[in-house]
């Protein structure tokens, strides 16, 4: 009796010790998680953070069976963000066995390699591209990849401090987005876009109509090359941009002139552009008062405007027009929009990037004015097609979302974003250290460069603007692929490049 008193004793000590040594074990995970400056996730949530990072793992074995697959998830699936996660942690970015992608969908690209691709020490930098030459300061613009729009508000204060000194390492542009412009995005000294809204949040009187005064300012700033009126974003044209009340504060209510606490909600558009003049008048006159080149921002739906503008534009001469287009996806991500927005209205960048493209040609207009595309253009290949389609640059938001730590939880609206990339929530923006965020972002910009640069080479071109339509072919619906100059001949690049 009494030796099994003593073993139950025995075994309840064992037990108590173990319980200890667990309890002990999650303190010493829990003092780690919330110090370490890394994972986002793990410092705002520590020890039940570390379980995302099992299950993602054991994800991987079992999903094959019972979840989904690589290839599935919307907006990005997981190989698309795999690849920025790998790009922008600096880990090894190839991939075993054979691909995942299944090469047989109508839309598929597919570059032809060349038998004797660029040799390393053939190939070139990507060149700086001018943009603004009839502007008082043009800008040389050195990245073809760069950050898009996103304003302070959609954005926490670390992530626009991450994006801001994560910019300047990796010599890329850096767009306010129509919040107007925050000491955050000065911060780290990267080149500034600064974005005029339809809300003209920064560079407004009390009655939001300019404010030349404050517009004149902004332009004074070295930092800030350029000027982009935003006609429409690709998430919500006809909408203008929306700030949920919950997230415009003290400090963004004072940036951008508005009450706190109440919604931000910015016109549909520009009320006093209702025409092709109207617009080139803007344009002119923010490039009179700034001296900056100036461009637009639109997502493309109805076409006959541009031939309208186009047309404008060679009657009062090429200096009137703008210096350069950003051609938004109708897929593009937005920090909150309406569903119905979101989802069908305004062209795929697939559509719209060929069609401004060869409108600019038509009209001569094609070496004056810059095309920025963006909208999901995340990973190399795709921004490679927007090059080979006739891009002068790539921009992406949300890739550098994903650079940032975001794990498309799909709560950017709420202010509850769990990796602190769109929350003004204290606690949860512990999580995001802009020191360790601002590598990433440059890795990641650096990487986009450098792969792009690859698939440049293996179609035996020395850089990535050396890209042409001959080079890119696209699966149709029969599975046979097609190259993207016979779908969209053009002339001059084809005489160009025989
Ligand atoms: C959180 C967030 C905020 C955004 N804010 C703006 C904005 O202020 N102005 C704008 O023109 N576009 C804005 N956009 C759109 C992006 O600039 C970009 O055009 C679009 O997301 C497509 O690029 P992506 O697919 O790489 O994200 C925003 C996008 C996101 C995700
Ligand atoms: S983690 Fe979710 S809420 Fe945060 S930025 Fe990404 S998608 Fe938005």
């Amino acid at each position: 009796m009494q030796a099994a008193v003593s073993w139950v004793q025995t075994l309840s000590s064992i037990l108590v010790f173990v319980i200890g040594l667990f309890l002990l074990s999650v303190v010493i995970m829990f003092i780690v998680d919330v110090t370490q400056t890394k994972h986002s996730v793990r410092r705002n949530f520590p020890v039940i953070g570390r379980f995302r990072n099992f299950f993602e793992h054991m994800g991987e074995f079992f999903r094959q069976y019972f979840f989904a697959q690589d290839r599935e998830e919307m907006p990005f699936n997981r190989a698309q963000r795999s690849w920025v996660y790998r790009a922008c942690k600096g880990v090894d970015n190839t991939v075993a066995f054979g691909s995942t992608l299944n090469l047989t969908p109508a839309g598929t690209p597919i570059f032809v390699n060349c038998p004797y691709p660029t040799l390393t020490e053939d190939a070139a930098p990507t060149k700086s591209l001018t943009i603004g030459p009839y502007a008082r300061q043009p800008f040389e613009a050195q990245s073809i990849f760069n950050v898009s729009a996103m304003s302070y508000g959609a954005l926490s204060k670390p992530a626009v401090l991450a994006l801001s000194y994560g910019s300047k390492m990796a010599e890329n542009w850096l767009n306010t987005g129509e919040g107007g412009l925050s000491p955050w995005h000065l911060e780290g000294g990267a080149d500034i876009v600064f974005q005029i809204g339809t809300a003209k949040y920064g560079v407004r009187n009390s009655d939001g109509d300019f404010d030349d005064e404050r517009l004149r300012k902004v332009g004074r700033l070295e930092q800030v090359r350029m000027f982009e009126i935003k006609l429409s974003q690709g998430a919500k044209p006809g909408k203008g941009g929306i700030l949920p009340g919950t997230k415009v504060t003290g400090e963004i209510a004072e940036i951008r002139g508005i009450p706190a606490g109440e919604a931000s909600i910015s016109p549909n558009r520009h009320p006093e552009i209702n025409s092709a003049a109207d617009l080139l008048d803007m344009i002119n006159h923010v490039r009179d008062v700034t001296g900056k080149p100036v461009g637009f921002k639109a997502v493309i739906g109805a076409y006959g405007w541009l031939d309208e503008l186009f047309g404008e534009i060679n009657q009062r001469g090429i200096e009137s027009a703008p210096d350069f287009i950003t051609v938004d996806s109708g897929d593009g991500g937005t920090g909150a929009a309406p569903m119905s927005l979101i989802d069908n209205v305004g062209l795929p960048i697939k559509e719209s990037l060929p069609l401004v493209v060869d409108m600019l040609k038509e009209h001569g207009l094609r070496d004056r004015i810059r095309v920025v595309a963006s909208g999901k253009l995340i990973n190399p290949s795709e921004a490679a097609w927007a090059l080979c389609m006739g891009a002068d640059f790539v921009s992406s938001a949300r890739g550098f979302m994903l650079a940032l730590g975001c794990i498309q939880a799909l709560q950017c609206n709420k202010n509850t974003c769990p990796t602190g990339v769109t929350t003004h929530n204290k606690r949860l923006q512990r999580g995001l250290v802009p020191e360790d965020k601002a590598q990433r972002v440059r890795r990641y910009s650096e990487t986009m460069r450098k792969e792009i640069g690859t698939i440049a080479h293996s179609c035996g071109v020395a850089e990535p603007r050396l890209l042409r339509r001959y080079h890119c072919r696209i699966v149709q619906d029969d599975g046979r692929s097609i190259p993207l100059d016979e779908l969209y001949p053009d002339a001059e690049v084809s005489t160009r490049a025989a």
